[in-house]
């Protein structure tokens, strides 16, 4: 059996749907842990691109199961459209499966994310996120399972909870009210479509790693995004470090056989927050540029800055990686230096733990040490020892800094721009 978890070391958009789908040939199950549709992960096979949203980035594979798990906050909405969208496209998604106890994001959820960020300023994306998971730790939620017949208890506690949100909404905010029945009906039609696609997916998965097959565990967003761990209150509402894979797909942590680290190779941020080696220059920009640092779920420019070696250790720490994936190393070709930043100068003090007082990380500089680039278009190699000495040296810089191997490098956006290491499954 060997169950591998894939996750962001960063702040989220490192290239996780591409090395999940790299991955997923090898995969039996790919499982989504954690998070909604506000990940946005993007696979490019050839000259065809799917972004995918709550999907499991393997559905591209039809022998790989690919199961949203408990953990998973999931719109209905949302996922019909996506499962239309790849129909259309000729992929039958019939190895989805949806775990019956994600919890739902209900329409009043995105309303009130939209409306809470007039306080918050955190930059969501809007998909409900915050609300969803706040009434599911407040055990006020819905779980898939609440929908797949009209039971009484359900329909009646559904409107006692929307009475509470009507009032919030009109009360508070000042805005107009969902109609129950109207809802309910929304909801009844939308699971009538998902229906066929809900199991008890815990069961699903041990089995899985029981009969000794490979199972990737998905994470969405980054570490610094985590609830626990990143920099709070500009995170995530989820915990998308190694310790929610086995939480939100209901295995146990005796499975984890390794821990891959996507690391993007400089650093981006999409929505508020700190982030100390961003650039606000032309370099800022042309990593924008070169890299089409634009956001897969809202379209929003995502800030760029060189990559920060104090998070990656934090990410090592945080998450136990065993293997890094250092993606979009083509995206620095064009370099004559690159930076890569060693600690924090804070006043007088160099701070080489990542803080955990957001007060203190808004006034840390980066103390860089600079490396040469390599000039050389990267995108057509295949292999470790093909790619330019500089570029060699990079990669040995990281990997000696973080204390773990890589496993994969990625030179560029599509399948087979990829460069492999060491076996993962
Ligand atoms: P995710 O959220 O971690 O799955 O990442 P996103 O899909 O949001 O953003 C990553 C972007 O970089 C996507 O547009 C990918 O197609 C692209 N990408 C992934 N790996 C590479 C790479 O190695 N080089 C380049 N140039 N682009 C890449
Ligand atoms: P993937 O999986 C990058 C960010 C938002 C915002 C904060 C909270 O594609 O890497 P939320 O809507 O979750 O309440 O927003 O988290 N964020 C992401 N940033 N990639 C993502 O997902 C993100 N999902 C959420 O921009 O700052
Ligand atoms: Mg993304």
């Amino acid at each position: 059996m060997s169950a591998l978890i894939l996750l962001g070391a960063q702040w989220g958009d490192e290239g996780k749907g591409k090395i999940t789908d790299f991955l997923s040939e090898r995969a039996d199950l790919v499982v989504r842990y954690q998070g909604g549709s506000n990940a946005g992960h993007t696979v490019l096979v050839e000259q065809e691109k799917f972004m995918l949203h709550l999907i499991p980035s393997g559905i591209l594979y039809p022998d790989t199961i690919c199961v949203i798990g408990n953990g998973v906050v999931v719109d209905l909405e949302n996922l019909i459209n996506e499962l239309n969208g790849l129909q259309e496209r000729g992929i039958n998604a019939d190895n989805l499966r949806i775990s019956s106890r994600a919890h739902v994001v209900l329409p009043y959820h995105k309303v009130l994310d939209k409306l809470e960020e007039r306080v918050g300023n955190i930059g969501t994306t809007m998909r409900g996120i915050g609300p969803a998971y706040t009434d599911k730790i407040s055990r006020q939620g819905f779980r898939i399972a609440d929908f797949l017949e009209k039971d009484p208890q359900v329909i009646n506690k559904f409107k006692l909870q929307l009475n509470l949100k009507n009032k919030l909404l009109q009360n508070v905010y000042g805005e107009k009210g969902f109609d129950a029945e109207e809802l309910l009906e929304q909801i009844y039609a939308q699971m009538q479509k998902l229906k066929k696609y809900v199991a008890d997916t815990s069961i699903i998965i041990n089995k899985a790693l029981l009969e000794g097959k490979n199972v990737l565990l998905e994470g969405a967003q980054g570490t610094l995004l985590d609830i626990d761990h990143g920099t709070y209150p500009f995170v995530t509402s989820s915990n998308p470090t190694a310790g929610g894979a086995c939480i939100g797909s209901g295995i146990g942590p005796a499975f984890i056989d390794n821990v891959l680290g996507i690391v993007k190779a400089y650093t981006t941020r999409v929505g508020e927050g700190p982030f100390p080696t961003e650039l606000d220059d032309v370099t800022g920009e042309k990593l924008r540029e070169k890299g089409c640092e634009f956001g897969t779920t809202t379209g929003r420019a995502r800030r760029c800055g060189w990559l920060d070696m104090v998070i990656l250790k934090y990410a090592v720490r945080i998450n136990g990686l065993t293997g890094l994936a250092i993606t979009k190393l083509d995206v620095l070709d064009d370099f004559d230096t690159i930076k890569i930043c060693m600690a924090y100068r804070h006043h007088d003090t160099i701070i080489e733990d990542f803080p955990e007082n957001i007060a203190v990380l808004e006034k840390c500089e980066p103390v860089y040490e600079e490396m040469p680039g390599w000039k050389q278009d990267i995108s057509g190699i295949r292999s470790f020892d093909e790619l330019p000495e500089n570029a060699k040296n990079y990669i040995k810089r990281i990997e000696a800094l973080t204390g773990v191997k890589q496993k994969l490098i990625a030179v560029g956006p599509t399948r087979n721009q990829t460069i492999v290491s060491g076996e993962l499954f």
